[in-house]
């Protein structure tokens, strides 16, 4: 597996953010390490291609970027070897980036029939044609072995659905009707391999509940959603008055926090990843960082690689 994208949406520096952070990023201080949109990849092999688990609006910079997402020197003049694309939510800074595979190349694409919805419901998604991008509805808590256009990609998955809520554009306001409107809304994945391990991938969780922590338990990886460090941190920084929670993202600390909600479960490793351009874990010196660093927990990079 390859992370592709470890920031949360707006990326880091973020366009638009002039708070500290993206500044630190921007003038490449030591130790802020720029970051590009919540993706990650994953391989089953070596000739069976590769696996997109969202696809950020940065996703021409990270195939640029990932010599293995290139066409290879011996093949066809089109060519790619990315077989699939999966999808976890219906947010921009997870499919937006299908916008960018639209050169009528063959791929399929896996989300539940909720977010394929979202797709079916904007014109602009049929730049992806249909005849050559097979949109494949999954159904929760059911492993499937993902195909591309060659066949199998040699990675079993299951969606499972995570307390989450709508994506962004799509809230109508009514907070209950925003969250939790539908398990469909936000998944994370469970990648198996054939021996048993598995990695979880859950870029986006409003709560880390007691069925979340059951189904880790026994893990190799988890990947979790480390947009923000504290709730009222956005606030703080001055960029904007909303909280990690009404984001539909649980802080890592405070009342409740996932650094304390995962204590307990047994997985080999767990790595934050989806993290805001205000969270302070994104400085590497920072006293946030080491305190995540000591519970156990990494902090994707952008290449960082994970194999099981
Ligand atoms: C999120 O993770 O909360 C979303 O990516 C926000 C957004 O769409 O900008
Ligand atoms: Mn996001």
């Amino acid at each position: 597996m390859k992370i592709l994208g470890s920031a949360a949406g707006g990326g880091f520096p973020q366009w638009n953010c002039n708070y500290r952070l993206s500044r630190a990023a921007r003038a490449r201080a030591p130790g802020i390490r720029p970051r590009l949109q919540s993706s990650l990849a994953a391989s089953g092999g070596d000739d069976r291609g590769w696996v997109l688990f969202n696809a950020s609006p940065d996703i021409r910079q990270q195939i640029n970027e990932t010599p293995e997402l290139q066409p290879a020197a011996d093949a066809p003049s089109r060519s790619t070897p990315i077989r699939a694309v999966v999808l976890t939510n219906a947010d921009v800074d997870h499919l937006a980036g299908l916008l960018s595979l639209r050169e009528r190349q063959a791929f399929h694409l896996y989300a539940t029939p909720r977010v394929l919805g979202v797709l079916e419901a904007n014109p602009i998604f049929r730049v992806l044609d249909p005849a050559l991008v097979r949109r494949v509805p999954v159904l929760l808590d059911r492993p499937f072995a993902i195909e591309g256009p060659q066949g199998e990609a040699g990675l079993t998955a299951e969606l499972f659905a995570v307390p989450g809520k709508v994506a962004l554009f799509l809230e109508t306001g009514r907070r209950a009707q925003d969250f939790e409107a539908d398990p469909e809304d936000t998944v994370g994945v469970r990648l198996t391999d054939a021996d048993g391990r598995s990695v979880f991938y859950v870029p986006g969780c409003a709560r880390v509940d007691p069925v979340l922590r059951a189904r880790v338990e026994g893990g190799d990886v988890l990947l979790f959603d480390g947009t923000v460090f504290r709730d009222d941190e956005m606030a703080e920084a001055g960029v904007g008055s909303k909280t990690g929670r009404r984001m539909g993202h649980q802080p890592i600390t405070g009342e409740d926090g996932s650094l304390d909600a995962w204590t307990g479960v047994g997985v080999a490793r767990r790595i934050f990843v989806h993290i805001n351009n205000t969270n302070p874990i994104l400085d590497e010196a920072s006293p946030e960082r080491r305190l995540v660093e000591a519970g156990g927990w990494e902090v994707a990079f952008d290449g960082m690689e994970i194999a099981l």
